[in-house]
């Protein structure tokens, strides 16, 4: 049986397939447009079932730059696609929902981020991978949060450092490479919700849970966690940690993966400070299958970005990679 999507107008090339026909379909447009599907930790489920590849920013941006698909179908958010395609100019990028943003990136417009840099002369900048091409292009450098540390200390001791737009990833290296940052107040709706109070309750009821958390949370959770890294690190953990039980400070799609590592282990998503178990990315949460099949068989969204941008943009984002080839990040 097919039926049109809720809430949007039939398509004029017919409704969408739904069940396991939705899944061959998706199949068969991968086979047909010779393209990969990338999708971060952060998608549900049914889509990092399909995906050819599963990972967080730093191991999708490594992916899309070895690819030799023809389109990339990124299921993630809109900065994570645009990347790319800075590395990719000659490849279509697709993004399932074209309204997947991100809080971090689009309250950095690079506009205001071009002005509030002229505060700040002769500094470096270190620029987390949510932000814009156009922020990327006023960067020295980007990182991820599984990187941000190494990439920080690649500058000489001394160096004078701007880093944006996550002020809790940039306070956490900060402290970690004991360098003064200096940083652009930006957040991510997500990990801004958990709190030291709703952890410390969620602590006394499981006192032999690890807790883990995502360098996106604010300091004072941080400071209570047994373990911080970015999503690959916090599945790493999990994996090879003896423990049984585990409270994570993340986005709740990571859970599913980590639960397929760890079956025997309790995995206790943290709460946000309203108290519910919903810490869900609303912006990562727009794509879903039917997206995915669509923006395939329509080739559309598509990422497109002015040539001269995308160069600008490129350079911090291969000195990342550069950075991130040699051992782990
Ligand atoms: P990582 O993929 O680097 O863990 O970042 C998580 C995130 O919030 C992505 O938007
Ligand atoms: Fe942005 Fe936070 Fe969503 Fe990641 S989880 S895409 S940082 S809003």
């Amino acid at each position: 049986m097919t039926l049109p999507i809720a809430g949007k107008p039939a398509a004029a090339k017919g409704p969408v397939p739904q069940g396991e026909a939705l899944l061959r379909g998706i199949e068969r447009l991968r086979k047909e447009l010779d393209a990969v599907i990338l999708a971060h930790y952060y998608q549900d489920a049914e889509i990092q079932e399909i995906a050819n590849f599963v990972g967080d920013s730093l191991q999708l941006s490594q992916q899309a730059a070895a690819t030799s698909a023809k389109v990339i179908v990124f299921c993630g958010v809109h900065f994570m696609a645009e990347t790319a395609k800075i590395l990719n100019p000659d490849k279509q990028v697709l993004l399932p929902d074209l309204d997947a943003g991100c809080s971090l990136s689009d309250r950095c417009p690079p506009e205001q981020f071009a002005r509030w840099l002229e505060q700040y002369p002769g500094h470096k900048v270190v620029s987390y991978i949510n932000c814009s091409a156009g922020v990327k292009a006023l960067s020295d450098v980007i990182c991820t949060s599984s990187n941000a540390e190494k990439v920080v200390q690649s500058f000489p001791a001394g160096t004078p450092i701007v880093f944006a737009p996550d002020r809790h990833l940039g306070a956490w290296v900060g402290k970690k490479t004991g360098r003064e940052l200096v940083l652009w107040p930006g957040f991510c709706i997500v990990h801004e919700q958990f709190t030291e109070r709703q952890l410390t309750k969620l602590k006394v009821r499981h006192p032999q849970a690890k807790l883990i958390a995502h360098p996106e949370c604010d300091e004072s959770v941080l400071a209570m966690a047994d373990y911080v890294g970015s999503t690959r690190g916090l599945l790493e953990y999990v994996k090879s940690s003896p423990a049984k039980s585990f409270i994570v400070a993340t986005e709740v799609g990571i859970l599913h993966l980590m639960q397929k590592a760890r079956p025997d282990a309790e995995l206790i998503p943290a709460p946000p400070s309203s108290g519910c178990n919903c810490a869900i990315c609303p912006y990562m949460r727009l794509n879903s299958l039917e997206k995915v099949y669509l923006c395939m068989r329509d080739r559309a969204p598509e990422i497109t970005l002015p040539e001269d941008l995308r160069r600008r943009a490129l350079e911090p984002v291969r000195r990342m990679l550069e950075l991130s080839a040699t051992g782990r990040p």
